[in-house]
């Protein structure tokens, strides 16, 4: 009774009609890139993946090379340990440079990849705004009922998490947290919607592709219906 499930968030991508919106998923990479990618790599997704939604390839050039982490790389002469800046085929980095320094900056907890996050979690897009909006005080009836639950220090109490303490702390926490270029207001609810369309784009970026392959072949399958009805009348004329 404790633990809640996301409501729905309909995203413009749902159903078999569904589509991705542009204009959000960009609001929504400017979350992940203001917020989320301080302590979530992309791993699976290229900067260059963003052509995909609408950036131009000089644009995704400045993104690139802009990006504040940097990725590894040795000095070929000296083995020092250096970076260099991104180029829009490096995919979107870690800010930590292993396991071990990303437990160490997170209360001994790993901030995982998010590339595939709306695949990995049951309801993983109507999952990611619930749990971003979620965080709240804990209720006293559950402390009261299990003593054990209560919030450690260093976790954070949030209703969508599975165990209920999470060591994420709360990512969004005020309106206007990013300032959208296309004008929409940044409310937490605005942002964490946007983020999670983002985070669905990124674990299936060709979505747009099935499902109009899906309404084709339902439109064909229709008119196959009709011819093969057609058939069966012509075959069977003659026959009482
Ligand atoms: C875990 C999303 C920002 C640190 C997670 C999870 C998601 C997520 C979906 C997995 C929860 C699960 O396992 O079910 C996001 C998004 C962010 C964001 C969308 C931006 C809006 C941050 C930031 C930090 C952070 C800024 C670091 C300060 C962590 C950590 C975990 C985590 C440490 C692991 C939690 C645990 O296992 O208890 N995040 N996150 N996240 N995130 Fe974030």
């Amino acid at each position: 009774v404790f633990h809640l499930h996301p409501e729905n968030i309909h995203l413009p991508s749902n159903g078999f009609f569904g589509k991705f919106d542009n204009q959000q998923l960009q609001r929504g990479f400017q979350v992940y890139k203001e917020v989320c990618s301080a302590c979530h790599s992309l791993k699976y997704v290229a900067f260059r993946d963003l052509t995909k939604i609408g950036y131009s390839e000089p644009e995704v050039k400045a993104i690139a090379n802009q990006w504040v982490i940097e990725q590894p790389n040795i000095n070929p002469e000296t083995g020092e340990p250096a970076t260099r800046k991104n180029v829009p085929s490096d995919h979107f980095p870690s800010p930590f440079a292993n396991e071990i320094a990303a437990r160490a900056a997170n209360n001994n907890a790993l901030p995982p990849d998010l590339s595939l996050m709306t695949k990995a979690r049951e309801d993983g897009s109507n999952y990611i705004h619930a749990l971003l909006t979620g965080y709240r005080a804990q209720p006293a009836a559950l402390v009261k009922e299990f003593p054990g639950s209560k919030t450690p220090q260093g976790l954070h109490y949030n209703p969508y998490f599975a165990n209920l303490n999470i060591a994420m702390p709360p990512p969004l926490t005020s309106d206007g947290q990013v300032t959208y270029s296309d004008g929409t207001k940044a409310t937490k609810d605005q942002m964490a919607r946007d983020v999670a369309a983002f985070l669905t784009w990124t674990a299936e970026p060709n979505l747009n592709a099935r499902h109009a392959a899906g309404v084709a072949a339902g439109i064909f399958l229709l008119i196959f219906c009709f011819l093969a009805w057609g058939a069966y009348q012509n075959v069977w004329r003659d026959v009482k």
